[in-house]
């Protein structure tokens, strides 16, 4: 067989960046006796599923696809599929015996006018398109490396056979994925150079003496690896595709969302993006804005975007001490992702103190600033009774509807 199925035509328009996606590897882990990469994800192949979100980037991009080598025909007819005109843009190679073959042969595989590369795991098939573009910019800016990273939620440990020897600081780690960045030519003699001892593209970049830096990941981007992860990224299908219907269907999209945080006398207290001194401020891993919090709930939950824990995380150390402006865009980003925006927003809060009267235009001006619509701001006691009564912490509620 031919080293390689790839277009020999030269190219109409060369391209200076290129995905290599890796998926040759067997999926021994996940236990299926089929190449994983060619194993569906509800319904729809991981490696129709990883060039779909490749091929909806917005600058033109060649793609090296490392296949099995025993299914190469047909990976050849599922990238074509996949591409429709950018066809030409492909190539499909097939794989080593490790990873790091496979990468390689990738390489090999690129167009001289390639100066960006990414690498990809099929396995990583939700990978947001935007992360790709993130990666692709970084790299481009900065000159060097570039990886997504997220945050180590558990608590890490260093063993020895059956021995616990220590908590390792998780605030100096994180978890990696892919697409991995780099300029193609430095990350090319980084693997000329290279032992096999690295696990990803970014560790042989770095023992070839280059530079890394980490730009922010997604949970979506997580690795298929095991039967339990192949679950979970059906899962994540599934709601993706219950938002894409309810962005289709012409009923308002309308949410809910409640927040409550105790008093803590020791914290500034910041309530609907404003500050209010000498009031007592709010507990909570952030800065306690159950106004900004509930408004953000509403928001997701109108777009069947979950909740603000689910999607920010209740512990995520980059959320410690966080304003409400953060989440308020944060959400707002989520929404745009999925062709929505936030229409009109009402809030009430419950309780006692702060007084809100007479900061209440304030109050709505800066979350309308923040947010790009019309807010309402209400404010009521319960008459002394239940613990807002009692003053122990305040209640908000928020309701948003989504425009498309
Ligand atoms: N990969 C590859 N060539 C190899 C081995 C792995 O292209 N010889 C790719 C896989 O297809 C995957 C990525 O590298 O997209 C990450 O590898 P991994 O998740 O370990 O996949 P598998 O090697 O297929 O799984 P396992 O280790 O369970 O066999
Ligand atoms: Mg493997």
């Amino acid at each position: 067989m031919s080293e390689s199925l790839r277009t020999t035509a030269p190219l109409a328009h060369p391209v200076s960046r290129a995905v290599v996606v890796v998926a040759a590897g067997s999926g021994t882990r996940l236990g299926m006796g089929t190449a994983k990469a060619l194993v569906p994800v509800a319904g729809v192949v991981m490696l129709e599923r990883a060039l779909e979100a490749i091929f909806a980037l917005a600058a033109p991009t060649f793609v090296a696809v490392v296949a099995p080598p025993d299914r190469l025909a047909e990976t050849q007819s599922l990238v074509t599929r996949v591409a429709g005109p950018a066809a030409p843009y492909t190539a499909v190679v097939p794989g080593g015996a490790d990873r790091h073959a496979s990468v390689e042969a990738g390489l090999r595989a690129l167009p001289q006018s390639v100066a960006t590369v990414l690498v990809h795991d099929a396995a990583r098939c939700l990978t947001p398109t935007a992360q790709f573009e993130t990666v692709f910019a970084a790299v481009e800016r900065d000159g060097c490396g570039v990886i997504p990273a997220l945050p180590v939620t558990d608590t890490v440990k260093r063993i020895a056979d059956d021995l616990v020897l220590e908590t390792v600081d998780r605030s100096a780690l994180v978890g990696v994925q892919t697409p991995q960045g780099f300029p193609v030519a430095a990350l090319r003699q980084a693997y000329a150079v290279a032992t096999r001892s690295e696990t990803d593209d970014a560790g042989v970049f770095q023992a070839a003496g280059g530079e890394v830096r980490f730009v922010p990941g997604d949970a979506d981007a997580l690795k298929i690896t095991t039967a339990w992860d192949l679950r979970r990224a059906e899962a994540i299908v599934r709601d993706r595709a219950a938002v894409a219907a309810a962005v289709d269907d012409q009923v308002p999209l309308f949410g809910i969302g409640i927040d409550v945080h105790a008093f803590d006398a020791a914290q500034p207290c910041r309530l609907g993006l404003l500050a209010f001194d000498g009031e007592p401020g709010l507990a909570g891993h952030s800065d306690g804005d159950a106004v900004s919090h509930a408004i953000v709930d509403a928001m997701l939950s109108a777009a069947g975007l979950g909740d603000i824990g689910g999607v920010f995380g209740t512990d995520d150390p980059r959320f410690a001490g966080a304003s409400g402006a953060v989440f308020l865009a944060g959400a707002a980003e989520r929404l745009a992702e999925h062709g929505l925006r936030v229409g009109r927003v009402t809030v009430q809060i419950i309780g006692k103190r702060p007084r809100i009267g007479a900061r209440r235009p304030a109050m709505q001006d800066a979350l309308a600033a923040a947010l790009d619509c019309p807010v309402a701001v209400s404010a009521t006691t319960t008459d002394g009774l239940g613990f807002t009564g009692r003053g122990e912490g305040l209640a908000a509620i928020a309701t948003a509807v989504l425009r498309r």
